[in-house]
């Protein structure tokens, strides 16, 4: 630490560097004074190792690296040639590199420590599509924010999250990570993601970087398949991608990531137009950009980069500031500079990006900020976070079917019969992307329904969801393996003949979405279909819980059984979430930020489509349909039940005509007209009806979540302004255009009271 005080007061001219001091947080103007001076007296060798990230090497239960890559790893990181580290955890582990950096090299610059910390770091909520169907903005945030609290108390001070992607695609696997399928639901919640990690103040110990992912188009890579090609036009581009990432931008964000896709013939990591031109140029976005996993070196199968060098100038030229484990720059940058291939000055900028997010982070004030072993003791997995995802949890839950009122459950005198693997698996409803977290730490559904003691409880297994569920699966592992083994049909039968209800949670193992883990087919796996249709044999009365990290293809469940809940993978609270729930302790209230389609052959489904030419229906043959399925979803995007029920009347608009001058107001009367106390999500939808570019069916432009008890109403009101109805136009601006528009307000994105009104310029 001294030598580290000693070179910082004399290389930036400061007034020192002890604890608390405020020199370094002052303003953003003091900062760029200070990376400057750092800059002016550094050598290239460490500039370029500041753009070195490396995944974890060091093991600190253990001897020094002996052997090849670890070894050349560490060296690296004594000669002051490591910019950040990701993959690395925990205050002892992370204190023992902070300490190389900072007191063993030359100048002493912390290390920055990335993480993936996704939806959360130890305590974990609901996987980000789950937490998107809440529609509740500060449950999300601050489920963010016991992430971030834990993460930082970990020693993390950076994560990979929020990834953005719009995706429309359920066979993408990594549709669990991200907001869903819309550019407005999904721009409130990226902005709310980054709030929550990264809090007010950067600097304090309990917040960290957050990360907009990955720029830009990898949600539509081609048949859902993950590292596919993406070929997007301009159009979607802007009108569909790059919202969310610019709400990112205005919240603050303090990195991005670009990704492993191409888009318009040109690999994301090596275009200058998204990095350069739109991100750092026309969204003056000043923190930096850290690679995909290898995705510098991945432009050389993309047919891009011709080797590694080539691919080193590429991705500097284009913007990408950091290498995420390419090994390139540490290798390749200082004989492009040397060839003159590269100007110094592009490398100048990413490194002062790079340390201008350092210094915001707090780090040269004080690199162990974030290294408090007690602290970390104290705050992973405290009750307070247990409390906070258990919230979220809640709110995530969509009732898709409640027929014949099977939900809630009667409290007592009922026998109930439990039936699935993933009633009683503690690792699958942890999800995907939870690499810091301990498996098989989630409540079981079983054990949440075993709160409720005043029914009798029988659970029977029925089938595996495939031959890993329920045991450790590796982030790294294949798990498309789907059980075949029926033997416990029979007694899953059995213990539902005589019961009052059924339950049964069916759906995909905790590792069957998420990266690289793409399915042409989204039916439930293995024998859980079958499963189902044996059980409902013997009992109709069946409540079907849905845990799964993608939309699933249920059609035969929608047509036969009388209660389907969306439960995903809820995280650490997962059972008793589902258990309150299904009781009726808390009444759901979440609504599909995805739409369910009713085949695999319907993908891409969303309901923001075009119209087309021919729309119909119109006679049976020539318009835009199938011949052997409806156009629409099985479940739009939006849709979601309640116990209670609610009833929408007296649609009002107070002016038919709106200019730039002024705004209009659109209400309409909500009442709750079942006999429990519940929550809406009460949606406006916007068509503009003819434009310079064809424009969506409709979009979702506002939402309000109201509470009601039974017999209650509320008036609900948006205010429609001009810049409301802005999109990316034939003219390449943003900009609304005169002329008419529909409005829909209603319970989801079928949503039919309209008005129309008219904008004149
Ligand atoms: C690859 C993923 O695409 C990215 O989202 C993630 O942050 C990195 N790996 C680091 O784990």
């Amino acid at each position: 630490m001294k030598k580290y005080c000693i070179i910082l007061t004399i290389i930036l001219t400061l007034n020192g560097c002890q604890k608390n001091s405020n020199n370094f947080t002052d303003s953003a103007i003091a900062i760029n004074k200070k990376v400057d001076s750092l800059l002016k007296i550094m050598t290239l060798d460490e500039k370029i190792g500041q753009m070195n990230q490396y995944n974890g090497f060091w093991d600190v239960t253990g001897p020094t690296p002996k052997n090849g890559d670890a070894k050349l790893k560490f060296n690296n990181l004594k000669k002051g040639l490591v910019g950040s580290m990701l993959n690395v955890r925990g205050v002892k582990e992370i204190t023992a590199l902070q300490k190389i950096a900072v007191e063993e090299t030359r100048l002493g610059i912390p290390l920055i420590i990335g993480n993936d910390v996704i939806h959360g770091y130890k305590t974990l909520s609901p996987i980000p599509l789950a937490e998107a169907a809440s529609w509740d903005l500060k449950e999300i945030e601050n489920s963010a924010r016991i992430a971030a609290r834990e993460a930082s108390a970990a020693g993390t001070n950076w994560t990979f999250a929020p990834m953005v992607d719009i995706s429309r695609d359920a066979r993408w696997g990594r549709v669990m990570e991200g907001a869903g399928e819309d550019p407005f639901l999904g721009s409130l919640i990226a902005a709310a993601r980054v709030r929550g990690f990264q809090g007010k103040d950067l600097s304090k110990h309990n917040t960290i970087a957050a990360t907009a992912k990955h720029f830009a188009g990898y949600g539509f890579s081609e048949s859902g398949r993950d590292y596919n090609t993406v070929d997007i036009s301009k159009n979607t581009l802007y009108n569909v991608v790059f919202p969310p990432f610019m709400a990112t931008v205005d919240a603050g964000v303090r990195t991005f990531m670009n990704g492993f896709n191409e888009l318009d013939g040109v690999p994301v990591t090596g275009s200058s137009f998204l990095q350069r031109d739109i991100l750092k140029g026309d969204w003056k976005f000043d923190g930096f950009v850290i690679s995909d996993w290898g995705s510098i070196k991945e432009m050389i199968p993309h047919g891009y980069a011709r080797d590694g060098e080539h691919a080193t100038e590429l991705a500097i030229k284009a913007g990408s500031d950091m290498d995420m484990e390419s090994h390139l720059y540490i290798k390749k940058i200082k004989g492009l500079i040397e060839s003159k291939k590269l100007d110094i000055k592009l490398i100048d900028d990413a490194v002062s990006r790079i340390l201008r997010v350092k210094f915001e982070l707090g780090l040269f004030e004080d690199p162990y900020r974030y290294l408090d072993a007690e602290r970390e003791k104290e705050v992973l997995y405290h009750p307070d976070n247990q409390k906070g995802v258990l919230e979220m949890a809640k709110k995530s839950i969509v009732l898709l079917k409640n027929d014949n009122q099977l939900l809630p459950l009667k409290k007592k005198n009922q026998t109930i019969a439990l039936i699935g693997a993933l009633a009683n698996d503690n690792n699958s409803p942890l999800g995907n992307w939870r690499t810091n977290s301990d498996n098989n730490t989630a409540i079981t559904v079983l054990e949440g329904m075993k709160a409720y003691p005043n029914n009798t409880l029988i659970y029977s297994k029925g089938a595996d969801v495939n031959l890993n569920a329920g045991g450790i699966v590796k982030f790294h592992e294949k798990v498309e393996i789907n059980e075949n083994d029926k033997s416990g049909f029979n007694a899953a039968k059995n213990a539902a003949r005589n019961a009052d209800v059924v339950i049964m949670v069916l759906g995909e193992d905790g590792f069957q979405s998420g990266e690289g883990r793409s399915r042409t087919d989204i039916g439930l796996p293995g024998v859980q279909q079958e499963l189902l249709e044996e059980v409902y044999k013997v009992n109709k009365n069946i409540v079907l819980v849905l845990m799964n990290g993608r939309p699933l293809n249920i059609n035969w469940a929608d047509n036969n059984i009388p209660s389907i809940v969306e439960a995903w993978q809820l995280g650490s609270q997962t059972g008793n979430a589902v258990a309150q729930v299904l009781y009726g302790d808390y009444n759901p209230s979440g609504k599909l930020p995805m739409s369910f389609p009713r085949s695999v052959g319907q993908i891409p489904i969303y309901y923001n489509y075009k119209n087309t030419g021919r729309p119909g229906p119109a006679n049976a043959v020539f318009w835009s349909h199938y011949n052997d399925e409806v156009n629409t979803p099985l479940y739009p995007f939006g849709y979601g039940l309640s116990y209670t029920s609610f009833k929408y009347s007296d649609l009002k608009i107070d002016n038919k005509t709106l200019s730039n001058n002024n705004s209009i107001n659109v209400s309409v009367n909500l009442e709750n007209s079942g006999e429990f106390k519940g929550k809406e999500v009460v949606q406006l939808y916007i068509r503009d009806k003819f434009a310079s570019v064809t424009r969506p069916v409709r979009e979702l432009k506002g939402f309000e979540m109201v509470e009601l008890s039974p017999g209650e109403s509320k008036v609900v009101s948006f205010e429609i302004s001009e810049s409301l109805l802005k999109f990316y136009s034939a003219n390449e601006v943003w900009e609304s255009e005169s002329g008419f528009f529909d409005i829909f307000i209603g319970t989801d994105s079928n949503a039919s009271f309209q008005e129309t009104f008219e904008l004149t310029k």
